[in-house]
């Protein structure tokens, strides 16, 4: 049976083929296959990326657009490459010097070595594809192979082609902070469009991913290409049409105008920049990403998502050690799993003003230390949590003032302040050995299981040898203290969800995606963000009514039910909520505990722009969540992805269900008026 598969579809699994006499390379993931072919010129083109092909089928497709355009020659568009050797001369023109194909079990790496015909510059194009997933990972690594300094003024980690289709179009998340993830979709401008970030983070404006279709997909159907940066600073993206129309773009990190030196014997490597495509849609194409990201980018995949409470939005400056332990009674009553206290425990940390780097409990709020509020915690039922930003540092702090050296500075300029503050220059070894041994001691003295890191400002006065070693160095402290401390949880954060991508989400295990906690607007917020990113990662709070961005007033059902559709949290003032509410609070917190499973580890399937199912095995559940009274949603919510003739009960009223009707004439449940929602649990009980 299995060798039969084999025959009939060879390209079912996830492989990698050389075909020496074409000099093509062909990668397969179960659904789809990319092909690379070396041209007359020695020049590395990509032949296919789209649905799967034999290497028969693919020998007879030729070498199309580059995999990694260089400046030089006759080109002209936004180039991967651009290079300036020591005598000023620009660009590469390529040798091929051999491949690499490393099998792993399920998947491989592919290394196709080149170099410049004349400079002793080498370039790898490498590629891999891991067991089971549809991504196409690719990056380049330039090593300077000489005994001169090279210049690169740009080293994309991949470009990539979309196939011959007579129009395309794009989409993308856009927004600012308190508004991050807004999903756009339009066409593709003739000329250029770059998608950036110039701030040392991945961004609030733009996040850094990119879906490409031919204007003829929808949520269910069609093709589409798609494709994500693992890098957490500033990076960019060019899209561009080509004289025939086609489309590409080009993509990696640093911002135009920063330029590297490579010395003799040095390399460059750049982040991942991950490829995937899907035949079945937007839809197919977030639940690739998701099962991508579960299985092969999460440090921690299968751990369970505990349900947090976050003080910051009740106290914020204002904490003392009793109102936290008075907050943290509340929050067992509900039924949280984990403790976490925000900003303003550390130093002299009372306001905006003062603090930041000086990382020892403030004496006058927590005079024993934090052990007694961790104790008490523990005793509660609950793990703890605490916010740190290693970053950053106050000038009003014992750190600037014994260390003014170490923030980001250039020579006659001012240092900019911003939240009055400033950033660490963490491209220093000895800023980040010093973050890493305050952050080690604190999570060894301290029973601490979760960290939330945040970062509350982009970069400025950075000089070019600062952007990339300062993002490796944040990488490697998370990546130590994860390897020493292995039970550690951490949430990502720079202001809400300025640092979202899968360079961040490869050493934490979920993301703060907003300051923007009305639940409203969050439902258009966790619309962008799960179009990529799982829902186990996306950190979603129940907070306050009115609610304290919007003064929004909404029912503490429906303010649960948009959370319970990421990783809960809770961040209310709780010690101000009525007992109903706290009841209510109780209860959904119950509801969300059975749901968990099946919400973080299933499929998704958006049903329209406000209700969302999560399918696993026999489970499903849906929320859906009237958006305005405006907007009349009474129309019927179709499920998906379910078994026609499998029937389903509905564990809220027992009633029960066909498959077939419940995809067809959708949820028998109303929803005529503001701010309404529901959740729906469904256990398919027979099948065909
Ligand atoms: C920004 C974060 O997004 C908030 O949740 C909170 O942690 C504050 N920083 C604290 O300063």
């Amino acid at each position: 049976m299995a060798a039969d598969r084999r025959l009939t579809a060879p390209h079912r699994r996830t492989t990698i083929i050389y075909d020496a006499e074409a000099r093509l390379w062909l990668l397969s993931t179960p659904s789809s296959s990319y092909a690379v072919r070396l041209g007359p010129d020695d020049a590395p083109y990509n032949a296919h990326w789209g649905r799967p092909l034999t290497i028969e089928q693919a020998r007879t497709l030729p070498p199309d657009r580059e995999e990694l355009p260089a400046e030089g020659g006759e080109r002209f568009g936004a180039a991967s490459l651009q290079i300036r050797y020591g005598d000023a001369v620009r660009g590469v023109e390529w040798r091929h010097l051999g491949h690499d194909i490393h099998g792993e079990p399920g998947g491989g790496q592919l290394a196709i070595r080149m170099a410049d015909r004349h400079y002793p510059l080498e370039i790898t194009l490498h590629y891999r594809v891991r067991p089971g997933s549809e991504a196409v990972e690719r990056w380049t690594r330039l090593r300077n192979a000489g005994t001169e300094p090279i210049t690169i003024l740009r080293c994309d980690s991949a470009a990539w082609t979309a196939p011959p289709r007579e129009d395309y179009r794009m989409t993308h998340v856009v927004g600012d902070w308190g508004r991050e993830f807004q999903l756009r979709r339009g066409p593709v401008p003739e000329a250029e469009t770059v998608l950036t970030s110039r701030r040392g983070h991945s961004g609030h404006q733009v996040n850094p991913w990119l879906m490409i279709d031919a204007g003829d997909a929808a949520e269910d159907h069609g093709e589409v290409w798609s494709t994500a940066l693992a890098w957490s600073g500033s990076w960019r993206m060019t899209l561009g049409r080509d004289q025939d129309g086609r489309a590409g773009w080009t993509g990696g990190f640093g911002h135009e105008g920063l330029t590297w030196r490579l010395g003799p014997g040095e390399e460059l490597e750049t982040p991942v920049f991950t490829g995937m495509y899907a035949p079945d849609g937007f839809g197919g194409t977030s639940r690739r990403w998701h099962d991508h990201i579960r299985r092969h980018v999460l440090p921690a995949p299968d751990r369970v998502r505990p349900v947090i409470y976050n003080s910051w939005e009740a106290t914020e400056f204002d904490i003392s050690e009793t109102q936290q332990m008075e907050l943290a009674e509340r929050a067992a009553g509900v039924g949280v799993e984990l403790f976490v206290m925000d900003d303003a425990w550390f130093g002299g940390r009372t306001g905006e003003h003062a603090g930041l780097g000086d990382w020892w409990p403030n004496p006058d709020r927590f005079p024993n230390g934090l052990t007694p509020l961790i104790d008490h915690v523990k005793r509660l039922g609950m793990r703890f949590g605490i916010w740190v930003e290693p970053e950053s540092v106050n000038p009003d702090s014992d750190l600037h003032r014994a260390h003014p050296e170490w923030v980001l500075h250039q020579p006659n300029r001012a240092r900019t302040e911003m939240r009055e503050q400033l950033l660490l220059d963490f491209s220093r070894s000895d800023v980040a050995e010093w973050a890493h041994g305050w952050l080690d001691d604190l999570l060894t003295r301290n029973d601490i299981s979760f960290l939330k890191w945040d970062m509350n400002r982009p970069f400025t006065e950075a000089g070019d040898d600062v952007w990339i070693p300062y993002i490796r160095n944040v990488y490697a402290v998370m990546d130590r203290l994860r390897a020493d401390h292995p039970d550690l949880l951490i949430e990502g954060c720079a202001s809400g969800g300025g640092r979202a991508d899968l360079g961040m989400l490869a050493r934490t295990d979920q993301i703060w995606t907003s300051d923007n906690t009305d639940a409203l607007q969050r439902v258009a917020i966790q619309h962008g963000y799960t179009q990529i990113y799982p829902a186990c990662t996306m950190g979603a709070w129940v907070t306050d009514s009115p609610n304290r961005i919007s003064a929004r007033l909404s029912p503490v059902r429906y303010r649960f039910h948009v959370a319970m559709a990421g990783a809960l949290g809770i961040g209310g003032d709780l010690l101000t909520w009525s007992e109903d509410d706290l009841r209510w609070a109780a209860m959904l917190t119950e509801q969300y505990k059975r749901i968990r499973p099946i919400v973080h580890g299933g499929r998704m399937y958006r049903l329209g722009d406000c209700a969302v199912q999560y399918t696993r095995g026999p489970e499903t559940v849906v929320f859906v969540w009237q958006p305005t009274a405006l907007r009349r949603t009474t129309s019927p919510v179709l499920l998906k992805a379910l078994d026609p003739d499998g029937l389903y009960r509905d564990e809220e009223t027992g009633a029960l269900h066909h498959g077939a009707v419940l995809m067809s004439h959708g949820l028998p449940r109303p929803l005529p008026f503001d701010t309404m929602s529901e959740l729906v649990r469904l256990t398919r009980v027979t099948h065909s």
